[in-house]
């Protein structure tokens, strides 16, 4: 960056946490245990030495041999529990089938359609074996990869807990994507057996899976079989020789099956980054240091106890998923609540009675789905019992203050602290992230958890403070991606080489003088007006703090004058209508929240904006129309009929 990041937008609210929450907190018990004082301290301690902070945690999981050493750090690669012998499955499940938790609740599923089923530790445990016994029938061996298209069912973590359990390598591809995107992941990582299913519901509709995956098998020609999990019961074809279905091979087979001993390094997944450009990035995560890295996150900043039901209302396909609904929350021996579903359907209550159904008691969502509920209006979460809620948590985006002032209120009765987490795909675990000890500030996502080193650098990596500039990463940490699959030179030139030796995370962000990080979004998401670097995601901020506007999204016009003026895309509230007069009166609101320099010169009303089907703005599709460029490939978009609503509004 040329220039450091103008900002401009202070939020001064703070929260105190609790002296109860504190007092039972997983944390502030751990640091009872080890003679830590208070949070200072327990940075302190651990920053000073991360190895001794790891190796404590790694020590409450189970090894089936002893690692040498915890870290063995040659920029830019990390090799973590040197020499241990590990499974990650060993750990998520067959250790608790020697012990009480064997008939916990694992997790409780809910169809679109409201259908329930629940799977104990040993049901789990005993269908990951049979499914992990019917892949080595069908030659799959350590090391081979699995490509996973399933939509949010049950056999999304089975299937992968059975590929971990044998030494194959999943790669889960969101089944919201279109096939080609499948395509295009499986032949990157050569996956020798695809698992996918008939199809799943959306909106009352089946959409059909299987038949879409069909129209490109003929292009993966890695692929050897395909698993075939018969959800909605619609018709599919099936391929002599190479189609199998789930039921009839799983019958087959027996619920024992030993699990791999692996090396702590050996690979665990590949997930495909949902970037919102460029060519996807195949993130290589490993077994052990994954683990103990989701593992203790959780346990930390999210606080799960035995009697927590935990619910994190993401897509398995995403990171989120993958390490907060699967491999994390099974390594704590927790229950999950998992939905088929979509928020706001059949109607915008669902999340909320759903909550109360289930007495959930941890909830964590995406700031998007935060500000559909705000569109919607308190009713909605008013007429549910929330009681249960005691902690909240946010991922993906900056939440904008008014969107934390309103989940704070509605969702957690004032009460519950809301965790705003900062990390990426690439970290696999939190990164920058409050505790339920700490202090918080509506739109900050705090500090770095122990032992991490983040900070804000200028162009030649002078540390800043509340100034906006790069978001770096100085220490290595466990769950941190190995490489990038297949393509070891971008791992080092995209991540490692602009500040050698530093991770480069991509995002812009401030720390203020406490010390507080304030994401910004990504580098490609700042605008440059007049001189003024100003980031979208604090105009955003400023337009979604007017009471009339649910949602909006900010990108750059070139200018003649000004280099790029500001176009925002607005949705209204479903009780406010569009007209001129809002739309000063909105510049003025921005106006008078940032400056005068932030006042975007256009604003149009839509009813949707172009999203990644992880709920991210694709700003490219924006910034092509407001261009008037061709939007190029839109495959990825969750929702491709908004373009022709951005057209209506320009
Ligand atoms: C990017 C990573 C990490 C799970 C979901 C997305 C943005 C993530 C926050 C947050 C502000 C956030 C960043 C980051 N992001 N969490 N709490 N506050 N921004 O994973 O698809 O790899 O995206 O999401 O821009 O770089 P991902």
């Amino acid at each position: 960056m040329s220039k450091n990041l103008d900002t401009l937008l202070k939020e001064e609210r703070k929260f105190e946490a609790d002296p109860e929450m504190i007092a039972q907190s997983n944390i502030k018990q751990w640091m009872d245990s080890h003679n830590i004082k208070n949070y200072e301290e327990l940075i302190e301690k651990s920053n000073e030495d991360l190895e001794w902070f790891w190796n404590e945690m790694a020590q409450e999981l189970e090894w089936f041999e002893p690692y040498n050493q915890v870290l063995d750090w040659k920029p830019p690669h990390a090799q973590w529990f040197v020499d241990g012998k590990f499974n990650i499955v060993h750990n998520a499940l067959d250790r608790h089938i020697k012990t009480s938790r064997k008939n916990k609740v694992a997790y409780i599923w809910e169809s679109e359609a409201g259908e329930v089923k629940k799977l104990t530790y040993f049901e789990l445990y005993r269908e990951v074996n049979r499914l992990a016994n019917a892949l080595k029938k069908m030659g799959v061996k350590k090391g081979d990869r699995v490509g996973i298209y399933l939509p949010m069912i049950l056999e999304l973590p089975i299937a992968m807990l059975a590929c971990a359990k044998i030494g194959a390598i999943h790669s889960v591809v969101f089944s919201g994507f279109w096939a080609k995107a499948f395509q295009e992941r499986a032949n990157d990582a050569k996956a020798k057996v695809a698992i996918t299913a008939d199809g799943f519901h959306r909106r009352g509709k089946d959409i059909k899976l299987k038949d879409t995956l069909d129209m490109v098998m003929d292009d993966i020609p890695s692929i050897e079989k395909v698993i075939v999990v018969q959800n909605t019961g619609s018709n599919v074809g099936m391929k002599e020789g190479r189609d199998v279905f789930w039921d009839e091979i799983l019958k087959k087979e027996s619920a024992k099956c030993e699990t791999e001993q692996l090396d702590s390094e050996d690979p665990l997944f590949i997930l495909y980054t949902s970037g919102t450009t460029g060519k996807p990035k195949g993130v290589l995560h490993t077994h052990a240091g994954y683990a103990v890295g989701t593992y203790t996150t959780l346990k930390f900043v999210f606080d799960i106890k035995d009697s927590d039901i935990w619910w994190c209302a993401a897509d398995v396909g995403w990171i989120t998923g993958h390490s907060y609904i699967v491999y994390a929350p099974l390594l704590m021996g927790a229950t999950s609540l998992m939905f088929e579903g979509t928020p706001d359907y059949p109607d915008p209550g669902r999340f909320w009675k759903m909550i109360g159904d289930y007495g959930v008691s941890i909830f964590y969502t995406a700031p998007t789905t935060v500000r559909l509920f705000m569109k919607y209006g308190e009713k909605w979460p008013q007429k549910y019992d929330l009681n249960t809620l005691r902690l909240l948590g946010s991922v993906g985006e900056p939440i904008n203050p008014e969107a934390w002032i309103w989940y704070h209120k509605n969702a957690g009765n004032r009460k519950c602290p809301i965790m705003d987490t900062w990390w990426q795909t690439e970290t696999g675990m939190h990164i920058i992230t409050p505790l339920p000890i700490t202090e918080l500030k509506p739109g900050s996502t705090f500090k770095p958890f122990p032992t991490i080193q983040a900070d804000i650098v200028d162009d030649d990596g002078n540390s800043l403070t509340e100034s906006g500039g790069h978001l770096v990463l100085k220490t290595p940490w466990p769950a941190m991606f190995r490489t990038l699959y297949g393509d070891p030179d971008r791992y080092v030139e995209a991540y490692w080489s602009k500040f050698p030796g530093i991770y480069l995370s991509g995002d812009v962000a401030r720390k203020d003088k406490n010390g507080y990080f304030w994401i910004q979004g990504r580098e490609d998401d700042v605008l440059n007006v007049a001189g003024h670097r100003i980031s979208t995601a604090e105009v955003e901020s400023a337009l979604v703090s007017h009471p009339a506007v649910a949602e909006s999204a900010v990108v750059g016009k070139p200018d003649i004058l000004k280099g790029e003026e500001i176009a925002a895309f607005v949705i209204l509230k479903q009780e406010f209508e569009a007209s001129p007069q809002l739309k000063n009166q909105l510049r003025e609101h921005v106006r008078e929240s940032i400056g005068p320099i932030a006042s975007p010169a256009f604003i149009g009303f839509v009813d949707d904006l172009p999203k990644t089907r992880s709920g991210k703005i694709m700003r490219r599709v924006i910034k092509a129309k407001v261009k008037e460029e061709d939007v190029g490939d839109i495959s990825t978009l969750a929702n491709p009929e908004s373009v022709d609503g951005l057209d209506r509004a320009l």
